[in-house]
């Protein structure tokens, strides 16, 4: 029979968590530089996610990043649940959740809050997230051309009423932080005119082949942690978010040359670039050899500055996540989401 002690057994490999850096929070509190991704880009399943959450507990991971709309909350609750039992306190665990877009009505977000904690089987959340600012529903396994029928643009009064209620969460003690996530500049700059609790964190897709310079260096400036989601460039996306344009991070000339000096995957370069550049990535695995190998990268020798400078240079403006799927009206195309004149894109 298996003890507390042996679940936590680190094996030498493991990282102690108190080495893995971490990135202050306008409130003061500690988010540690990495997490583990948790969306099974609706082919991995649960069990296979949730085996990972105990699984990179073990082996030093204290920051994940959930999501109701992937569908797994429930048995990443279980997990988190034989963690806590296993020893870790609550509060070195950082765990964070997103509202899903058809839950951006007043009467909608308290009550989504409470499931997401209910589910994961906690008393709080450390971060909850607005996880898109449209609040347009499609169904999980849904293609590029799914539309809802009722879709609608970004709605600066009607984000702030969702918003309200993201601060009421605070208010209440069910969640630590918020944020928001898949935000442009122009969206947040009304935002935090308007705010009473300002968002901790903005996250956003980051990757060497999208570097989104501009809007790093707005929510840095602004005390915005930026938290970077597919920091690999997404290998196993779901079939909706690839176009033939799409360019490949791991594949890249500059990435796969650090990776064979270091000798690892280049999956670790692009975990090693996203902490030392400064923002927190989220990178997915089930793999216990890969979640391994990033948590490592990031305690390791860190990239020479000259290989940061490469990096750098590599940025191709390729967005992978671009969010067809949001759109509201006919004859729009994705860039419409992503306000790319410098303005909010018109009704
Ligand atoms: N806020 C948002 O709207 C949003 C959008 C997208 C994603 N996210 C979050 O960001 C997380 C990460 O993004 P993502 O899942 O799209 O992509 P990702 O982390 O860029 O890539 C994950 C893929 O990389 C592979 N991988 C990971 N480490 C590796 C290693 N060391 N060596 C070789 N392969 C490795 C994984 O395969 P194996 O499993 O085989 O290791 C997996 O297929 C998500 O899980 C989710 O939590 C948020």
């Amino acid at each position: 029979m298996r003890t507390k002690a042996d679940f936590l057994l680190t094996s030498t490999e493991g990282v102690d968590p108190s080495r893995v850096p971490s990135r202050t929070l306008h409130t003061g509190a500690l988010m540690p530089a990495i997490g583990l991704g948790t969306f099974g880009s609706d082919h991995v399943p649960p069990e296979e996610v949730a085996r990972a959450i105990r699984g990179a507990a073990v082996v030093g991971y204290r920051h994940f990043d959930c999501a109701s709309v992937y569908g797994n909350e429930e048995v990443i609750g279980e997990a988190l649940q034989q963690v806590v039992k296993a020893g870790v306190r609550r509060d070195e665990l950082w765990i964070t959740s997103k509202l899903w877009n058809d839950k951006h009505g007043e009467d909608d977000v308290v009550p989504a809050c409470r499931n997401s904690i209910a589910d994961l089987k906690l008393d709080y959340l450390d971060m909850y997230l607005v996880h898109w600012p449209f609040p347009n529903y499609h169904p999980p396994h849904c293609d590029v051309t799914s539309r809802s029928p009722d879709a609608k643009p970004y709605i600066h009064d009607n984000f702030m009423k969702t918003w309200r209620q993201m601060e009421k969460l605070v208010d209440l003690g069910l969640a630590r932080h918020i944020g928001t996530s898949n935000m442009t500049i122009p969206k947040l700059r009304l935002l935090l005119r308007d705010v009473r609790i300002k968002p901790a964190v903005n996250e956003m897709e980051l990757h060497p082949h999208f570097q989104q310079p501009e809007l790093f260096e707005f929510v840095r400036s602004h005390g915005i942690e930026p938290i970077g989601y597919s920091p690999i460039g997404s290998p196993a996306r779901p079939e909706r978010d690839r176009t033939a344009d799409d360019t490949v991070d791991i594949e890249d000339p500059v990435i796969v040359k650090i990776a064979r000096r270091l000798g690892v995957h280049p999956a670790v370069v692009c975990v090693m670039w996203a902490v030392q550049r400064g923002q927190t990535p989220i990178p997915f695995s089930t793999k216990r050899e890969h979640y391994l190998a990033n948590l490592q990268g990031v305690v390791g020798d860190p990239l020479t500055d000259e290989e940061m400078t490469q990096i750098a240079g590599i940025d191709r403006n390729c967005r992978l996540i671009k969010g067809q799927v949001f759109l509201w009206k006919e004859g729009q195309i994705w860039e419409d989401l992503w306000d790319l004149g410098g303005d909010i894109t018109p009704p």
